[in-house]
C-alpha cells in the first residue's frame, strides 16, 4: 500500500543535490530545539555506547548525541550536509562523529551495527520497507525513527489558500503496518515541533520557504498566499499548524544476544 500510494500521488522524495542546496541554513530553523530534546530523551541511551544516526543532515541529533556515547557514526546521501556537520563539529570540539556519504538505497555492508540506530525526519524514502529492514539489521539494541503524521509537512490550510495541490504523505499507520509484518511491535509517540514555516521575517521569507515543499509559486499563488499571511499576522508568524512526527520505537533482540 505504501508504494501504491507513492506511485499513485507520484510523490518523489526530494535528492541529495535539493538537500545539498538547503544545508546552510537547515540547522537555524527554530523548530529543532524541543524535538531533539524529545527524541534523544525517548532513547535507551543508558549502556549505549554507539548509534547509528541516518540521514542525519547538519548533526541535529548526532552533535548532541555524541556526548553520551562513545561513537557517533551519521549517514546522509548530501554531501553538503555532512561539511556542515564536520563543520559545527569541528566548532563544537566533537571528535567522535563518523560521517558516512551514504544513501538509504546504496550498499550498506560497511556501515557499523551500532547499539542505537535512529533515523529522524529521514524517512520519507520510495522503498520504506527496505530501509526499516536496514535500520532494524543495524542496530543491537534499539530502532528510534521518526515519520511525518497528517499527510505532509505543511498546513493543508495553507496550501489551500495558495491554491496549491501536493502529494500526500503515506499515513504513519503503513508504516507500524509493516513493522508489524516483520514481527516487530513498535512503540508510538507523537512530537509536536513548531511549523516549518514559523518565524518568517516576512512574506517574501515565508513564501520562500514553502516554495522549497511546494516548488515555485505563481503570481495568482503568491497572491492569494499574501492574503492569508496578513488576514491573522499570528497565524502567520506560527506559520499555520505546528508540525506532528510520529517517533516509533522498538527494542531489538538479536539471536547472537540469546543466551
Ligand atoms: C529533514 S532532514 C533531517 C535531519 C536530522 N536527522 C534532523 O532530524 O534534524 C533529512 C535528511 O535526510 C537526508 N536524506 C534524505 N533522503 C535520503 C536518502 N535517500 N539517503 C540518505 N539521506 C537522505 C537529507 O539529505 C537530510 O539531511
Amino acid at each position: 500500500m505504501y508504494r501504491r500510494e507513492i506511485q499513485e500521488q507520484a510523490l518523489v522524495p526530494k535528492g541529495a543535490d535539493e538537500w545539498d542546496g538547503r544545508a546552510g541554513g537547515y540547522g537555524a530553523h527554530p523548530s529543532h530545539g524541543g524535538y531533539v530534546d524529545d527524541f534523544i530523551a525517548r532513547m535507551r541511551l543508558d549502556g549505549a555506547r554507539s548509534v547509528l544516526d541516518v540521514g542525519c543532515g547538519p548533526g541535529t541529533l548526532a552533535l548532541p548525541l555524541a556526548a553520551r556515547v562513545d561513537e557517533v557514526v551519521a549517514l546522509d546521501h548530501s554531501p553538503r550536509m555532512l561539511e556542515a556537520l564536520r563543520d559545527r563539529a569541528r566548532e563544537l570540539g566533537v571528535a567522535n562523529v563518523r560521517p558516512m556519504l551514504r544513501a538509504w538505497e546504496d550498499d550498506w555492508h560497511d556501515v557499523p551495527v551500532c547499539d542505537i540506530a535512529i533515523a529522524s525526519r529521514s524517512t520519507l524514502v520510495a522503498d520504506l520497507d527496505a530501509a526499516l529492514h536496514k535500520l532494524a539489521r543495524h542496530a543491537r539494541r534499539q530502532v528510534c525513527l521518526s515519520y511525518p503524521v497528517g499527510g505532509g509537512f505543511v498546513d493543508p490550510a495553507i496550501l489551500a489558500a495558495a491554491g496549491v495541490e501536493l502529494p500526500r504523505v503515506p499515513d504513519h499507520l503503513l508504516l507500524l503496518g509493516m513493522l508489524h509484518r516483520m514481527g516487530i511491535v513498535a512503540r508510538l509517540d507523537l512530537l509536536h515541533t513548531r511549523s516549518r514555516l514559523a518565524g518568517c521575517a516576512d512574506f517574501d521569507d515565508f513564501a520562500r520557504r514553502l516554495a522549497w515543499t511546494t516548488g515555485p509559486l505563481d503570481a495568482a499563488a503568491l497572491q492569494r498566499l499574501r492574503a492569508w499571511y496578513v488576514a491573522d499576522p499570528q497565524r502567520a508568524a506560527r506559520g499555520g499548524r505546528d508540525m506532528v512526527w510520529a517517533f516509533v520505537a522498538w527494542d531489538v533482540e538479536r539471536a547472537d544476544d540469546a543466551g
